[in-house]
């Protein structure tokens, strides 16, 4: 695990946005899994400008969504259908074709819905690159704490706290969807590489829990320290809490020297 502390929110973006199109230069064929929440919006800015500077092409790129609200229309303000389409798609020359994002308006046979949505990923060859945020509560994707650190693609109820978070989103509470469809812990650690974001003091707890914390169902988040290619990107409110930032700063230093291409 590589723990990479930036000076502020915008440091995280760029510094995600440096990667990210690295991996996309590199392997033009590339399948993202890509996130929503105010995290990585700075990182689909650079993105988009590097877009539009001619010196990022997605036209054979593979995009695969984390999550949707259960229960609302692709049209739906808040929906991650128009998040996505808004703050990246609609910019960028991604293929429509290539887009998946979990459909919030299943009504029935979810399981079936959720098992199509695991071959998709495994017909595409499965994730490369993965971009996460964190939640207050650890949660990556909508995999509330006691998720299940095997699971794959579900329906999952939303904990108080991620409402919570969410409510000032929507007209009005009956709006608030109570459940998702999200990937599942599982399938997030069978990506080949992960990048996890946060910014601000108000994940510093979740970030320090998921990178010196014990693993547990209890913290989501805590299920990448089994995986071997994960980088957190944080910034120096979101890193308050980790009690060994000296020696992460050491690690980066050397994976410089030593796997320079772990940063590229
Ligand atoms: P945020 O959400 O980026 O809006 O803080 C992150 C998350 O809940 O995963």
């Amino acid at each position: 695990m590589l723990v990479v502390m930036k000076n502020d929110y915008q440091d995280v973006s760029r510094e995600a946005a440096r990667m990210v199109a690295a991996a996309v230069r590199s392997n033009p064929e590339i399948v993202l899994g890509l996130a929503t929440g105010n995290t990585p919006l700075g990182l689909y800015n650079e993105l988009i400008a590097l877009y539009r500077t001619g010196s990022l092409d997605f036209s054979n790129t593979t995009s695969f969504n984390l999550d949707e609200y259960l229960g609302l229309p692709h049209s739906h303000p808040q929906s991650y259908h128009t998040f996505m389409d808004q703050n990246f798609f609609s910019h960028v020359n991604l293929p429509r074709q290539n887009i998946h994002i979990p459909d919030g308006t299943v009504t029935r046979d979810y399981e079936a819905y959720c098992a199509g949505y695991e071959a998709s990923i495994k017909a595409a060859g499965g994730i490369d690159l993965q971009i996460l945020g964190i939640g207050r509560n650890g949660h990556i994707g909508f995999n509330e704490p006691t998720s299940s650190l095997a699971s794959r693609t579900r329906l999952k109820a939303l904990s108080r706290e991620t409402i919570e978070d969410a409510r000032h989103l929507f007209a009005s509470d009956s709006e608030m969807p109570n459940c998702a469809i999200t990937m599942g812990i599982g399938t997030i650690l069978d990506s080949r590489r992960i990048l996890l974001l946060a910014s601000g003091r108000s994940k510093a707890a979740a970030v320090a829990k998921a990178i010196e914390g014990p693993i547990t169902s209890s913290v989501s988040a805590s299920a990448l320290q089994m995986h071997p290619d994960v980088t957190f990107i944080i910034d120096e409110e979101a890193a308050y809490s980790l009690t060994q930032r000296d020696y992460y700063r050491h690690v980066l230093e050397m994976t410089k020297i030593f796997t320079p291409e772990r940063l590229s």
